[in-house]
């Protein structure tokens, strides 16, 4: 893969980015007290970091409607594998972009285990939302029982291969989320060494492989991130920011989170 090998430095990238996963919850009043509790804070505003809301997408518009400037940008949580036709409850990765979108996750491991996505269908999202002017988030990470088994490494490879086989024209920025799953909700991080070195077996492998990872790559950590853990974890070389998921719901955390982060 031409992978430039700059674009896989995170030293070149000093601003640490907050990805902001509320899964199932809030309320239309809530998305009006987080974004202007968290848009305000200086951290945010002086451009020390960047912090990407992915609300569920009922309210991306509402959002977008108290979001001032570039200080906040909005994701989806999920977008449909198709472009359009008979997917009932599904949307779409241009429906998300039109709602105020920039950024996709992709293949929670939510909703590879509970809603039975593939690779193969998190490589066609990956697509969608490319096509459709999103950067895609993509997940990946190992259960208790591979990490037990010493599988992490062929688990995150078959999980970024896949990611090798779009069909359509190169996806030109990919972000990738390492989350391991033992980690997600359970309030125990990996430890910084584990981060580090899987960080660093993620980076060697986009590039080496053939994967159509080209430019602006950016690698995230999930799991268990918190205010308390937010100072350290965020030392850790190579790892560009964080994807949060229970701290980033009440604004008072997600404020503590971004005042501990910077
Ligand atoms: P958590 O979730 O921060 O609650 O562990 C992370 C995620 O699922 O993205």
């Amino acid at each position: 893969m031409s992978i430039n090998q700059n674009s896989l430095s995170s030293a070149v990238h000093p601003r640490k980015i907050l990805i902001a996963n509320w899964k199932l919850h809030g309320s239309g009043s809530h998305v009006e007290r987080w974004v202007q509790a968290v848009q305000t804070l200086e951290e945010i505003r002086s451009g020390q970091m960047q912090v990407i809301l992915c609300p569920p997408a009922i309210w991306l518009e509402r959002a977008r409607g108290y979001v001032q400037g570039e200080r906040l940008a909005l994701g989806v949580q999920n977008v449909s594998a198709q472009s359009e036709g008979s997917f009932t409850g599904e949307i779409s990765a241009a429906m998300a972009f039109e709602a105020g979108a920039r950024y996709a996750l992709v293949g929670h491991s939510e909703r590879r285990r509970l809603f039975g996505e593939t690779d193969q269908m998190v490589a066609a999202k990956v697509e969608q939302s490319a096509q459709a002017g999103l950067i895609p988030i993509v997940c990946i990470g190992e259960t208790a029982e591979e990490k037990r088994a010493g599988q992490t490494e062929p688990v995150l490879a078959r999980q970024l291969e896949c990611l090798g086989a779009l069909h359509g024209e190169p996806v030109s920025t990919l972000w990738i989320a390492y989350e391991p799953i033992w980690s997600i909700g359970t309030g125990i991080p990996a430890e910084a060494g584990n981060i580090l070195a899987v960080a660093a077996f993620i980076r060697a492998h986009v590039a080496s492989s053939d994967a159509t990872m080209r430019n602006q790559f950016r690698l995230f950590y999930g799991g268990s991130v918190g205010a308390g853990n937010a100072a350290a974890l965020g030392t850790l070389e190579g790892v560009d920011g964080f994807l949060v998921g229970g701290a980033s719901v009440e604004a008072d955390s997600m404020v503590a989170l971004c005042r501990a982060l910077v």
